[in-house]
């Protein structure tokens, strides 16, 4: 039986994922530096939601970047995408997209296309953060990077709001997540979770304490 290869097979999902401050970003620019001194077409993509620096670029926590495209939602990505006519694309903090995004990301790879997608795969209270687990089960490569721990310095697989910038996003009523009266679960893609190193810290498995659950009034 002879194997079969058309362009339309040629598409293939790399996943970049890990947690806060692994490198995830530093390790997508890499990636997509490479692509362009090949010649590749690449389309680079961010959030809208990712206010921390310059909306236009993708930057690293030490500041290096690489000019982006900002989108608010999967219907823009697909439209910037379709208007770029590119073979390489290249998505930055795939978490807030949310699970939407895989069905396009499964579309771009039919056509032919490069998706790198990257992300967080784990909440701020550990738990799974979609869609970064779905692509990590269906991608062709997955690289699972891991931050430093600051208390230990071993391998941390998990990132923890900081005290301070917790109760500064609690609500003028004293409910969390900045919301009046309500509470923001990690899974949801919230402005009040955006945050860097004023705000996280990467845990390993014995240095992670999950946030107490919110109690009932
Ligand atoms: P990510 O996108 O995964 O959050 P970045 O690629 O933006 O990460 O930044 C990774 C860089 O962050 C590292 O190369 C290092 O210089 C810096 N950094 C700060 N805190 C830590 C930490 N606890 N563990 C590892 N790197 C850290
Ligand atoms: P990073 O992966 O480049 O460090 O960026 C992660 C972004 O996601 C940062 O703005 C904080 C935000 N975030 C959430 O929205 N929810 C979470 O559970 C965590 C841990 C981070
Ligand atoms: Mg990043």
């Amino acid at each position: 039986m002879t194997t079969q290869r058309t362009a339309a097979h040629s598409g293939r999902l790399e996943v970049i994922a890990g947690p806060m401050f692994s490198g995830k970003s530093e390790e997508l620019m890499r990636r997509v530096r490479r692509a362009k001194i090949a010649g590749v077409k690449v389309a680079v993509i961010s959030h809208a939601l990712d206010t921390r620096a310059d909306l236009s670029a993708i930057t690293s926590h030490i500041g290096v970047n690489i000019p982006a495209v900002a989108v608010p939602d999967v219907a823009t990505l697909a439209e910037v995408v379709a208007a770029e006519d590119c073979e390489l694309v290249a998505i930055d903090e795939a978490q807030f997209f949310g699970p939407a995004l895989v069905p396009l990301v499964g579309e771009l790879v039919a056509a032919g296309t490069t998706v790198i997608v990257e992300g967080l795969c784990v909440t701020f209270d550990g738990g799974p953060f979609e869609p970064m687990p779905t692509f990590m089960a269906i991608a062709e490569d997955v690289l699972k990077l891991t931050a430093v721990c600051t208390v230990c310095g071993r391998d941390a697989v998990f990132h923890q709001r900081i005290p301070a910038a917790e109760a500064a996003a609690e609500s003028a009523d004293g409910s969390p997540g900045g919301t009046a009266g309500e509470t923001v679960a990690a899974t949801e893609i919230d402005a009040s979770h955006v945050g860097g190193l004023e705000s996280y810290v990467a845990r390993c498995r014995e240095h992670f304490a999950p946030p107490a659950a919110p109690s009932a009034r």
